[in-house]
C-alpha cells in the first residue's frame, strides 16, 4: 500500500470520554483515555489527510498538524462534530460518548444529606445516529464497545446507525478496549467484508482500520 493514500481527504475523528456534570464538584464519565482515536488521527495525518479531531477530556498530546476541538460533554461533542460534518469525506467515531446525563445540573455543590441520593438521568443525543440519518457523501465509521455477543451487536449498530464500516472491540478482553496501548479489533463493512485482527498496538490497529476504509472506498469508486 502506498502512503499518502488519503491526500486531499477531510477526516473527522472523535476521541476520548465525555464528562456529564452533576454539580460544580461531580460528574459522570467513563474509562476512555482517547488513545484509540488519537492513534487514528495520527495515522490519517500520516496518510496525507486533513484531520479534525474532536476530543473529550484526555491527557494526550495532539498529533502534529491535526486540528483539535476540545469538548467536555456529549452535547458539546455533538455540536462540534456536526459543525465539521458537512465538509468531511470520512468520519470516524472512536469517542466513548455518554448515553445519559443528569436531567438536572445543580448550580451549587450538593450538600451531604441523610439517606440515599438518586440522580435522574436523561438521554443524550446519539451523534453517530444523527450523522447516519443526514449522511451525504460522507463515509461513516463507528465503533462498537461490547462486552458480549460482539459481532452480533456490532452488526446491529452498523445497520441501525446507517454506517459504512464498524470497528468492534470486546472491552472485557485482555489487551483490548479502554486505556491500554493495545486493542483487539474486528472490522465489518456494509458490503459484507469482515476482518478479525490479532492484538495490535493502537497505532497499528489504526493503520488496519484506515486500510479497510481505503479498500471500501476503492470498491465503491470513492477513491
Ligand atoms: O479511548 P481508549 O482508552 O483508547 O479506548 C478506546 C475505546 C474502547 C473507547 C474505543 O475503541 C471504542 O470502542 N469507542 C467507542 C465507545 C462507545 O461509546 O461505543 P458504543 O458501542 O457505546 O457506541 C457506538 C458508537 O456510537 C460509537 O462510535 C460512539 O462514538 C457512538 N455514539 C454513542 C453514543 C452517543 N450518544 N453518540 C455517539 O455518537
Amino acid at each position: 500500500r502506498k502512503t499518502g493514500c488519503l491526500a486531499g481527504k477531510k477526516v473527522l475523528i472523535t476521541a476520548g470520554p465525555t464528562q456529564e456534570k452533576i454539580d460544580p464538584v461531580r460528574y459522570f464519565t467513563n474509562h476512555s483515555s482517547g488513545k484509540m482515536g488519537y492513534a487514528i488521527a495520527e495515522a490519517a495525518k500520516a496518510e496525507g489527510a486533513e484531520v479534525v479531531l474532536v476530543s473529550g477530556p484526555t491527557s494526550l498530546q495532539v498529533p502534529n498538524g491535526v486540528h483539535v476541538e476540545k469538548v467536555i460533554s456529549a452535547q458539546d461533542m455533538y455540536e462540534k462534530a456536526i459543525e465539521h460534518f458537512q465538509k468531511a469525506d470520512i468520519v470516524i467515531k472512536a469517542a466513548a460518548v455518554a448515553d445519559y446525563r443528569p436531567s438536572e445540573v445543580y448550580t451549587q455543590k450538593r450538600k451531604k444529606q441523610p439517606g440515599d441520593w438518586s440522580i435522574k438521568m436523561e438521554r443524550t443525543i446519539d451523534i453517530l445516529k444523527t450523522m447516519g440519518e443526514n449522511k451525504g457523501k460522507q463515509l461513516l465509521v463507528g465503533f462498537a464497545a461490547e462486552s458480549e455477543s460482539v459481532e452480533e451487536y456490532a452488526k446491529k449498530k452498523l445497520q441501525s446507525k446507517n454506517l459504512d464500516l464498524i470497528v468492534a472491540n470486546n472491552i472485557t478482553a485482555e489487551g483490548a478496549g479502554f486505556k491500554g496501548d493495545t486493542n483487539i479489533i474486528m472490522t465489518i463493512t456494509k458490503d459484507g467484508e469482515q476482518k478479525e485482527y490479532p492484538i495490535l498496538s493502537k497505532r497499528e490497529a489504526a493503520n488496519c482500520i484506515l486500510q479497510d476504509i481505503v479498500s471500501y472506498m476503492k470498491r465503491h469508486g470513492k477513491l
